[in-house]
Order: structure tokens, then C-alpha cells, then sequence
């Protein structure tokens, strides 16, 4: 069951013009999430906080990172936000002390694989958000895991050192060359895939623009590999109520059927999505 809490702004930390990662005191949020999952935020206050009425609705955001006291045990989320409207602004300025609405953890999260399947993540941008807690679930289970990671420059390459230290290995592509490979994200993929023996399991893992989730779905189809796509649709309720986050798919008959991303996804097969 989802819970919703009036949650303490922590802290707010900007790591660029538009980016900022905040971190929300949400103990029981933290406690009963997965990797994957999101949590709906009211960026003006909610329910019982003090607040403008503009924007009305929450906004989804994935869970970044679960934060934990010095025992151990979770203390609240955070999250990464990309600054690109009225909601996204108003978590950009947040102070610690606000105190926002949060429900959550919403959705279905990743399906995290055992050794030796090696997990390859694919990240654009803001689509980063999911692949802290899942390679951190990924490293305690003795997962390989690589990380393909896109940015317009790299002043948008974010933590890098926190992959890192859980031993991901980086492959890292920047739309202006400034750091790591010029180009797509999906490049370096393709030529992992192709080049990678045909015998060791890997599970690919996409979050990003709609347009590099495909490319990433139909690179996995090309090389015959698995692959679980986090879909970011415009998103009203996040609990399943106004449809406003439909996303087409192709059941094992052929015949498609729209699902609700909320409540099947966000995170769904990316064989099963009809992208066009
Ligand atoms: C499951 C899920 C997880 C997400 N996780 C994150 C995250 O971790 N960090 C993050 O920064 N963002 C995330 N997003 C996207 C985030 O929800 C939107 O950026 C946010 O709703 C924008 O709110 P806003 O009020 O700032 O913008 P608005 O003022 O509502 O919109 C500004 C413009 O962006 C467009 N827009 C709004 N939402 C989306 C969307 N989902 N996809 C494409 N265009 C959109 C609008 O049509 C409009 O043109 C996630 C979305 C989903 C569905
Ligand atoms: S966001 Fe309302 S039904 Fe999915």
C-alpha cells in the first residue's frame, strides 16, 4: 500500500542550472521501496501543509536514493529532479524545513537479475533517477553491472564516483563531446551488444527520452537480450484513477491493449511496447 506523508525537506543540493537532488524525510516511503518505483509530490506544500494551489496535481518522480541513519535503517528518499516546469521549478528552490506532500512507493519495480546474468543499464539524462537503488541491489547480490550513461555535456554526467564505488563499470557518451564518447547513449551499446558472447546472460535496463527507450528496446531485439524499459508518461494520479499515462502494448496474442504505466509499469518489457 502506498503511504502518504507530509514529508520534511532535508536537504537540496543543485548539481547544475537545472538540476537538483532533494532529499525528503520519508522513513516508511524508504523502508518499503524498490528499485524502480516512484513517488507522487506536490511541489507546493498538499494535504496539510501550507501551500499555493498552483500546480494542483503531484508530479511523479523515481526514487533516487534511499537515505539511511547511522544504523542502518532508512530515513527518508531522495530524489533527482531535471528543472522544466511550474512543479520542477518549485522543487529546485525547495528549502530544508518545507514540508511537501509525497505518496509512495508507487509502481512496479525493476526485476533485479542473479549472477551470472550481467546487468547493463542504459541512462539519458534525467533518466538516471532509477539505477542508484537498483545498482546498489545489483552489487549486493554479485551482479556485474555496467552503466551506459548519455548527457547533453559533461557538467551533466552525475555521480559518477557513487557508480563507481559499487564497482559499475562507466561507459559514458556526451551529445557535445565533452566528455566520454561524442554521440547517443545507444552507440556504445550496440557495439557492446554485438560484440558480446553469445552465451552470457545479460538484462538490459533503460530509463531516458521516449525515443532512446525504443532505440534501446530494438538494439536488445536486434542482439536477442532482454530488456525492462522505465516509460515516463505524463502522469495525473499515479494511482491508476485518470488514465493519463496509457502506454500501448502487444500481448503474446500479437493484439495490443493499452495498460496504465502507474500500476504495469513504469518499469514493462520493452518487446511488448508498441513504439510506433
Ligand atoms: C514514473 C516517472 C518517473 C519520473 N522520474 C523523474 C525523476 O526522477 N526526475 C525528474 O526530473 N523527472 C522525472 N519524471 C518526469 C517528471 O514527472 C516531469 O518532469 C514533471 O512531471 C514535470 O513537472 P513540471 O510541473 O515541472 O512540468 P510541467 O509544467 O507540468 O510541464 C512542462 C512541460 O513538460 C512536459 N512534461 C511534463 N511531464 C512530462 C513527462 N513525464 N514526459 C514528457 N514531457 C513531460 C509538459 O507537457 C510540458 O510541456 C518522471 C516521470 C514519470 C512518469
Ligand atoms: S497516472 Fe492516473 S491512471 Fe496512471
Amino acid at each position: 500500500m502506498p503511504i502518504d506523508v507530509a514529508a520534511d525537506v532535508i536537504a537540496n543540493r543543485p548539481l547544475s542550472a537545472d538540476y537538483n537532488v532533494l532529499a525528503l524525510a520519508a522513513p516508511a516511503i524508504a523502508a518499503a521501496s524498490a528499485p524502480g518505483q516512484f513517488v507522487m509530490i506536490k511541489a507546493n506544500g498538499g494535504p496539510g501543509v501550507a501551500g499555493q494551489s498552483d500546480p494542483l496535481l503531484r508530479r511523479p518522480f523515481s526514487i533516487f536514493e534511499v537515505l539511511r541513519g547511522a544504523d542502518g535503517t532508512p530515513a527518508g528518499i531522495s530524489i533527482l529532479s531535471k528543472r522544466i516546469g511550474v512543479s520542477t521549478r518549485l522543487l529546485y528552490d525547495a528549502r530544508p524545513g518545507q514540508r511537501l506532500a509525497c505518496l509512495g512507493p508507487l509502481g512496479r519495480s525493476f526485476t533485479i537479475v542473479e549472477p551470472p546474468t550481467a546487468a547493463w543499464m542504459v541512462a539519458g539524462g534525467v533518466g538516471l533517477a532509477p539505477f542508484a537503488t537498483l545498482a546498489e541491489s545489483l552489487h549486493a547480490r554479485g551482479v556485474r553491472a555496467t552503466l551506459f550513461y548519455g548527457a547533453r555535456s559533461g557538467a551533466e554526467l552525475f555521480y559518477l564516483d557513487f557508480f563507481r564505488a559499487l564497482d559499475v563499470e562507466l561507459v559514458l557518451t556526451t551529445e557535445d563531446g565533452s566528455a566520454g564518447e561524442h554521440g547517443r547513449v545507444i552507440a556504445p551499446l550496440d557495439r557492446r551488444l554485438a560484440a558480446h558472447d553469445d552465451d552470457a546472460a545479460v538484462m538490459v535496463y533503460a530509463c531516458g527520452p521516449e525515443g532512446m527507450l525504443a532505440a534501446t528496446a530494438r538494439i536488445a531485439m536486434k542482439h536477442g537480450r532482454p530488456c525492462q524499459v522505465s516509460v515516463e508518461r505524463i502522469m495525473g494520479c499515479g494511482l491508476g484513477g485518470c488514465y493519463s499515462c496509457v502506454v500501448p502494448m502487444r500481448g503474446e496474442d500479437g493484439a495490443a491493449h493499452h495498460v496504465r504505466s502507474c500500476l504495469a509499469g513504469p518499469v514493462l518489457a520493452g518487446d511488448q511496447i508498441v513504439w510506433d
